[in-house]
């Protein structure tokens, strides 16, 4: 009896552990309020307009939401907050441009892709271009990211000789640093380049080589199985409807959908 007392007290903390308590699909359902999490700082995905969030990513979850039958009740707050929040309950799902990663995967559940992405260097006047051409330099990125992680290997495998990689809670700061000369290079998603490129064009700055590609998801609570069927399934029907593809191409002027 002791023994199966113990194994049951351990499968208890184990579920609370893996977050198995998360709102369930049903008492979402119930509530109509899907609620998620974002950073609103990566601009054309999530952002302010005034004080209105928007970007691509917002709207496409809205869509994906009213699918469902639910509306969406957005939370704000830094993007290296929004996974350990998702852990401890705090809101359904993050959806803030996430990266699939397997390390991630081991504490939260990603949704399939809605969109595909890729690390990419940006410089002033492309003075930067190849991934080798970071060593002696300083790197502005975004704490809390797959950036951030990759330019960290990169250093301390010393596989390239990155003078220093700072990193900044928001991506916008990142640029910034980049922009007045306190960072050589910025480390972002291409299409959040492309966006400021074009907003900026008096900048100089250039995209050069891309680090690596990314499939981005939509993060849910870690065995959340009714949500996360029920936000796939939704997924795949603003995929099929046209509903995508008219966003992605407001935004991007193309299709960014993973192929
Ligand atoms: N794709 C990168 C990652 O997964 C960066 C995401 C940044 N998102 C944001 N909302 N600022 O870490």
């Amino acid at each position: 009896m002791k023994v199966v007392r113990a194994v049951l007290a351990g499968v208890c903390v184990a579920l609370a552990a893996t977050g198995v308590q998360a709102r369930p699909w049903a008492d979402i359902q119930k509530s109509g309020t899907l609620i998620a999490a974002t950073g609103g700082d990566l601009k054309p995905f999530n952002y302010f307009e005034g004080k209105k969030l928007t970007g691509f990513e917002i709207e496409l979850a809205e869509a994906i939401a009213q699918k469902m039958g639910l509306k969406v009740e957005w939370k704000v707050l830094s993007f290296d907050s929004l996974l350990a929040g998702l852990q401890r309950d705090r809101w359904d799902m993050a959806v803030s441009s996430h990266g699939i990663t397997e390390e991630r995967a081991k504490v939260v559940d990603f949704s399939n892709p809605h969109y595909c992405g890729g690390a990419v260097i940006v410089s002033k006047d492309g003075k930067v271009q190849k991934v080798a051409e970071l060593a002696g330099k300083t790197v502005a990125v975004q704490t809390g990211t797959t950036y951030l992680a990759r330019l960290n290997d990169l250093k301390k495998s010393g596989e390239v000789d990155i003078d220093s990689v700072k990193n900044f809670p928001l991506d916008r700061d990142a640029r910034a640093a980049t922009l007045s000369n306190r960072a050589d290079v910025w480390v972002t998603d291409k299409f959040v380049a492309m966006e400021a490129i074009r907003l900026l064009p008096q900048s100089g700055l250039k995209m050069g080589e891309i680090l690596f590609p990314e499939h981005m998801g939509a993060a849910i609570g870690k065995g959340n199985q009714g949500l996360l069927d029920a936000f796939n399934k939704a997924l795949a029907e603003v995929m099929a409807d046209g509903t995508y593809e008219k966003l992605s191409k407001k935004y991007f002027d193309q299709d960014i959908r993973c192929t």
